[in-house]
């Protein structure tokens, strides 16, 4: 049986009426990439409100690797449901807490002793990592990318890059970012060709410490081991090596935002596993307790204890259900079959998006990691790679009125990426990406 099943036109007559509603009760903000109003998953699929059955390449950002309504993932945070559902650390701290801590402590790169401290979101998590950083090294810089997202409240947003329409009319911004070029070899800011520039962007830090802020100033540098919203754009492999490289020559600390590409969706645990980098922080979120609002910061044992008692925290950090949630997860991750799966996948997704950058000169670039997977849409490929977003627009609009869901990236907005959720069967995953290939000839 196919995965999509359609019962109505998308949206469907249900999903219209609540669209009605949701604009009179909640303002235009909150971004929808979708009208489509949903009630149920399960593993990569979704069910909406008309009894529709969709295709899920979006898994709510990134934040169920391991499916929707994981069995293990539900039942254990049942239980925790049943037994405890908050109590705030700060007031009576639980077990659960702490060995979830110690887990990700084992689970993070490199050698030297670990801490966890546990937030909400992904944003609280950045916030709470640059808090960190600056109180380690009494420093009050931090330095963050071009294309880079960080999230949204008002520190995570000065980090992010993004204008329109992350930042437009929201400023004034904190102080002390700045923001230099990443190797996003496509776009690249100082027009050279990747193996040839020798990695200039790197280099070019040190005459960034020169003309726009010392390197003693500068806590931390923080980085997106892929480019996430900024379009899945995937550095060179020596790119995190070089970076880590000179911010320890600085003293300055690497915070890496795993925020995307943790729980296996690079195809490792984390992505900097690929790239043999320890960061001196690691931020997580999004899928560490499979769909439950929870993040962590990881970092050195010393780093992690610079700020004192009452410096860090939050009423919702680390909740007992989420924080269940989280143990489900991490157990579901132990056997490797979802890295494998992840691999897998990408091979798959790879394989197909290079023939249609054969057959469409839309696509103007195809790039990835494990089931990290995105095409670049351009108008002129071999001049200006003028961004095709409203074509993207068009094509992501194609897919969800024929029951696949997908989300777009990318600074220009044309950039359309894979976030399935990493238990997809292949079946499925093919017949998505034949909704894509028919809306992709229909825009091209
Ligand atoms: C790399 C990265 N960092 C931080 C965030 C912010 O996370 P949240 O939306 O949970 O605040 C995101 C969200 O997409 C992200 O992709």
């Amino acid at each position: 049986m196919a995965a999509i099943q359609l019962k109505t036109e998308l949206p469907g007559p249900r999903s219209r009426a609540l669209w009605a509603r949701r604009e009179a009760a909640v303002p235009r903000g909150p971004y929808n990439a979708t009208p489509i109003f949903v009630k149920e998953g399960g593993g990569a699929v979704l069910r909406d409100v008309d009894d529709n059955r969709l295709l899920d390449f979006a898994g709510g950002i990134g934040c169920v690797n391991v499916g929707h309504a994981n069995p293990a993932v539900l039942r254990a945070a049942r239980e925790q449901l049943e037994r405890l559902t908050h109590a705030c650390f700060h007031v009576t701290p639980y077990e659960s807490y702490v060995a979830l801590a110690e887990r990700l402590n084992a689970l993070a790169p490199g050698r030297s002793p670990k801490k966890t401290l546990f937030a909400s979101s992904g944003a609280e998590a950045v916030e709470n990592a640059v808090k960190i950083a600056r109180a380690a090294t009494g420093r009050p810089a931090v330095l963050a990318f071009e294309d880079g997202f960080h999230g949204r409240t008002l520190l995570a947003l000065s980090l992010t890059s993004k204008v329109h329409p992350y930042k437009a009319g929201f400023g004034p911004f904190a102080p002390e970012v700045y923001r230099a070029p990443y190797a996003y070899c496509y776009r690249c800011s100082y027009h050279l060709t990747y193996p040839s520039c020798a990695l200039a962007c790197v280099d070019a830090l040190e005459e960034y410490f020169k003309r726009y802020v010392e390197a003693e100033k500068v806590a931390a540098v923080i980085v997106e081991p892929v480019l996430g919203e900024g379009g899945f754009v995937v550095p060179p492999a020596e790119y995190l090596p070089k970076l880590r490289e000179l911010t320890t020559r600085h003293g300055i600390l690497l915070i890496a935002d795993e925020v995307q590409t943790g729980f296996g969706r690079t195809g490792r645990l984390w992505a900097v596993e690929q790239a043999g980098v320890e960061p001196d922080i690691l931020i997580a979120a999004k899928s560490l307790a499979g769909g439950l609002p929870l993040s962590a910061v990881i970092g050195r044992a010393e780093v992690m204890d610079a700020p004192g008692p009452g410096g860090l925290g939050g009423t919702f950090g680390g909740n007992p259900v989420a924080v269940a949630a989280a143990h489900a997860v991490l157990d579901e991750l132990e056997s490797g079959a979802l890295y494998e799966a992840a691999r897998r996948i990408g091979a798959q997704l790879e394989a197909r998006a290079r023939s249609w950058r054969e057959r469409f000169a839309l696509v103007g670039d195809v790039r990835g990691i494990g089931a990290m997977w995105a095409l670049e849409l351009v108008r002129d490929r071999d001049n200006k790679k003028a961004p095709a977003k409203e074509e993207t627009a068009a094509i992501s609009r194609k897919c969800y009125e024929r029951g696949l869901v997908t989300i777009t990236a990318g600074t220009y907005g044309n950039v359309i990426r894979t976030l399935m959720p990493l238990v997809i069967r292949d079946e499925e995953l093919h017949e998505g990406l034949d909704v894509m290939e028919a809306a992709l000839a229909e825009v091209a």
